[in-house]
């Protein structure tokens, strides 16, 4: 079975997404993954690059498409409007995105390919971070914890992409020290230096589903062959189940 996997620039559900694109890949499911700018740079800030190049490590059928490198038409896309795929998959899926698809948008890597998944009539299962309205809890990437930080600035020797500087707070008259999000990969040198226990990874914040997120995600219900779910891992089921129908018929067929 061939899929392309959408990742859009949330950290709500990326690792649970990594967690099932791992174990589809095991069962033999080729992942032709596509990453929008933000999804790049979302993917690094959580340490998770290494693992996305071994889920699609470019050969046919799984390459790693990056919308930085493929920013206007992106021809992939074209292998959906010939119905290549058995389905596209497009999760964590941010409010950005969702708000493109349900008006028709088309014009990033992503939301191009959800349009040409449903002109080329290929199923499409899409997991929107805002799913109903209300709060979601969600991890941060890393973080300092200024009260333990003592300023040593181990953490900022040890990085080698200079993603950690001291900053100063007008309001306290104190300096402190800050990750630079753009910069860091998520390596966590920096937490295994800190002898303070300063460095936090994957901090739990609350964040509010907005109105208007959540009424779009009522809008993709609208798109033609098209499922929303609520949860990476209800992908399992369907394509399992799908994969397995689809070795029994063949097996028929011999
Ligand atoms: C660390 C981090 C986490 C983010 N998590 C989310 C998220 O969970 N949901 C969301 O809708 N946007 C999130 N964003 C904001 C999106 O990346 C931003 O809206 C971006 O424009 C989305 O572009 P895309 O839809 O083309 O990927 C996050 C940004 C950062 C830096």
């Amino acid at each position: 079975m061939k899929v392309v996997w959408c990742i859009t620039g949330a950290g709500h559900l990326l690792r649970e997404s990594f967690d099932v694109m791992k174990k589809l890949k095991e069962h033999g499911v080729k992942i032709t993954t596509l990453v929008s700018r933000a999804g790049e740079e979302v993917v690094k800030m959580y340490g998770l690059m290494e693992e996305l190049y071994s889920i699609s490590n470019n050969t046919y059928y799984e390459e790693l498409i990056f919308e930085r490198e493929h920013p206007y038409s992106a021809p992939i896309t074209g292998r959906l409007s010939l119905g290549k795929y058995d389905y596209l998959i497009s999760t964590p899926t941010t409010g950005n995105t969702v708000a493109k698809v349900v008006n028709g948008i088309a014009d990033t890597l992503v939301t191009n390919a959800i349009a040409q998944a449903g002109k080329g009539f290929v199923k499409c299962i899409i997991v929107p971070v805002d799913y109903v309205e209300g709060v979601v809890t969600t991890r941060l990437p890393f973080s300092i914890n200024r009260e333990k930080c003592t300023l040593c600035k181990a953490c900022m020797e040890v990085c080698e992409n200079d993603a950690i500087v001291e900053n100063f707070d007008e309001t306290f008259s104190k300096s402190f020290m800050e990750i630079i999000l753009s910069k860091c990969i998520g390596c966590g040198k920096c937490k295994e230096i800190c002898q303070y226990d300063a460095i936090i990874e994957g901090k739990e914040i609350k964040m509010r589903v907005r109105k208007v997120d959540a009424k779009n995600t009522k809008k993709l219900n609208d798109l033609e062959d098209t499922v929303v779910l609520k949860n990476p891992y209800e992908i399992m089921d369907i394509l399992l189940k799908r994969q397995k129908n689809y070795k029994l018929t063949n097996f028929k067929r011999h």
